[in-house]
């Protein structure tokens, strides 16, 4: 299955003036695709992924799902910024919710939940509350629920801003591993352009609001990929390309 956007349109009422976030956005992201998005602060990017997530409505514009696939299972499942676990929730039960709510029953929800535990490196944490785990932690257990409800698109909006760098190169190697060897579709947002360029095959970049697409960057270089990238002069000339486009 692959996201289509067509010509996405959306503005806010602020004072009963007309803001306008997002104009006439179009792009895919084919199946097994990692696509970032980046742009300045206050671009739309949240608005874009809520938008594409169905939390928002647009004004003009589409967006849908093309190909075959299989009806029980979710088209998008999102990880936000700001962390949204279940405070009164073990790390297991919090990356087993969507399972609930798809009403698979509970041995089966149980063995899911441990496989994107263990994948997640969180094994021995099952029985932890939010607040006993650490900022990567949790970080780790809100991407584990996203992925464990098998989305045909993962959708996460600056999951790593809130953690330390070292914290954060941990989760991105980790993530490179887990989403290259499952074919996870992902769109992406994050402000780090380095981030952007080591998890992408394609990075999209916006313009100041109201957010447009001014370029669209393919970084050619097969994943998984490991430091060795990250230590390229290659690396370094995507690098120097997007800041020029972003600055
Ligand atoms: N619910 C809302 N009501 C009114 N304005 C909003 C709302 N959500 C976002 N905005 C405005 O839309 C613009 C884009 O916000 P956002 O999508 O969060 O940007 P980004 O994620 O790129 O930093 C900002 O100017 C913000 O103030
Ligand atoms: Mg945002």
């Amino acid at each position: 299955m692959k996201l289509v956007v067509e010509g996405l349109c959306k503005s806010y009422q602020r004072d009963g003036t007309k803001v306008l976030v997002l104009e006439g956005l179009s792009f895919e992201v084919n199946q097994g695709e990692f696509v970032s998005i980046v742009g300045p602060s206050g671009c739309g990017k949240s608005t874009l992924l809520k938008c594409i997530a169905g939390l928002e409505g647009s004004d003009e514009g589409l967006v849908s799902y093309q190909g075959n696939g299989d009806s029980q299972r979710p088209l998008c499942s999102i990880v936000f910024q700001e962390l949204a676990l279940f405070p009164w929730r073990s790390a297991l039960k919090n990356i087993t919710f969507g399972l609930e709510e798809l009403r698979i029953p509970k041995r089966e929800r149980e063995r899911i939940g441990r496989k994107y535990l263990e994948m997640m490196r969180l094994g021995g944490f099952e029985s932890f509350r939010p607040k006993e785990l650490s900022g990567g932690m949790k970080q780790r257990v809100a991407i584990a629920r996203a992925m464990a409800v098998e989305p045909y698109l993962l959708v996460m909006d600056e999951p790593m801003a809130s953690l330390d760098a070292i914290t954060a190169q941990r989760l991105q190697m980790d993530l490179m591993e887990i989403i290259s060897q499952k074919g996870q579709s992902v769109l992406y947002v994050t402000h780090n352009i380095p981030e952007a360029v080591f998890l992408s095959d394609r990075v999209i970049v916006l313009t100041e609001r109201p957010g447009r697409i001014k370029e669209e960057v393919r970084i050619e270089e097969s994943r998984p990929r490991d430091l060795a990238f990250k230590l390229s002069s290659k690396f370094v000339g995507y690098l120097e390309r997007l800041w020029k486009l972003l600055s």
